[in-house]
């Protein structure tokens, strides 16, 4: 399995932080943000990782990062030219992915949860998707999912009036079929590819697994007070020695 790390586009919440840096060379504690997605990577078993970035500051990456040697990784990388959504950028991983699958991670979300087994368990399936969710107490920021038992109904983007409290994180898996599914995909109102329009082909497939995700996760790019929050969990899992 390959991994995408998603670091483009504006990141308009958090201005003017992001006038002139992206979001994810922010510092999260004693970090810039991307470390903790590449790390999760590193943690997952994956060894092959494309980062993918807008123009403007995507030589920041590769000085930061440079071959990936330090997180145990390959690095390459790819431009979005324009930030035009999440399943735009997730296509233009298609040569780098070839025939394997895939784990693509936000580049803004930070976890603890060890995606090696989930990694293992969907290598050794036929076909589908996987999302990771997590129970949150404003839903209406995310990608809610609905379901019905342990079988995922639908899911919606930033719904007003959400369905349930839980939300899918910025951790998918897909078979290597995501490349001819995605073709079918229109620009939502905002004029973006979503991830979440993505997902609900799988979902109408009847391929999609939702799986509970343990421990800490938060997605720091959502505002300016998650971005501190997420500082002063991080240094805190520090000094615990839990990430
Ligand atoms: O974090 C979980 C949430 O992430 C999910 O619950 C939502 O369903 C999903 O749409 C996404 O929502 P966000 O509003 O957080 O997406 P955001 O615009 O912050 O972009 C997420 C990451 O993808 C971020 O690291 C920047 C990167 N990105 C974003 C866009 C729009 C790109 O690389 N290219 C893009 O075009």
């Amino acid at each position: 399995m390959k991994g995408v790390v998603l670091a483009g586009g504006k990141a308009t919440r958090l201005r003017p932080l992001t006038k002139v840096t992206n979001k994810h060379l922010l510092p999260i504690y004693d970090k810039p943000l991307i470390y903790y997605p590449l790390e999760a990577m590193a943690r997952a078993g994956i060894t092959e990782v494309l980062v993918i970035t807008n123009p403007e500051h995507a030589g920041h990456f590769i000085q930061l990062l440079g071959s990936g040697r330090e997180f145990g990784l390959k690095i390459a990388y790819e431009l979005q030219e324009e930030a035009g959504g999440l399943a735009q950028a997730v296509g233009l991983a298609e040569g780098f992915a070839g025939q394997d699958k895939l784990l693509v991670l936000l580049g803004d979300n930070i976890f603890t949860h060890d995606l090696r087994g989930a990694v293992e368990r969907f290598t050794a399936e036929q076909q589908g998707a996987v999302i990771f969710a997590v129970e949150m107490d404003h839903p209406e920021q995310y990608g809610v999912i609905e379901m019905d038992g342990e079988r995922v109904v639908g899911i919606e983007e930033k719904p007003q009036q959400p369905k349930s409290n839980l939300i899918q994180t910025g951790i998918y898996m897909y078979d290597s079929r995501v490349w001819s599914l995605m073709e079918g995909l229109a620009p939502s109102s905002r004029g973006e590819l979503e991830i979440t329009d993505l997902n609900n082909v799988y979902v109408q497939e009847g391929t999609l697994r939702c799986e509970i995700l343990d421990g800490y996760w938060i997605d720091a790019g959502t505002s300016h007070d998650e971005l501190l929050s997420a500082n002063i969990a991080v240094a805190d899992l520090v000094r615990r020695g839990e990430i």
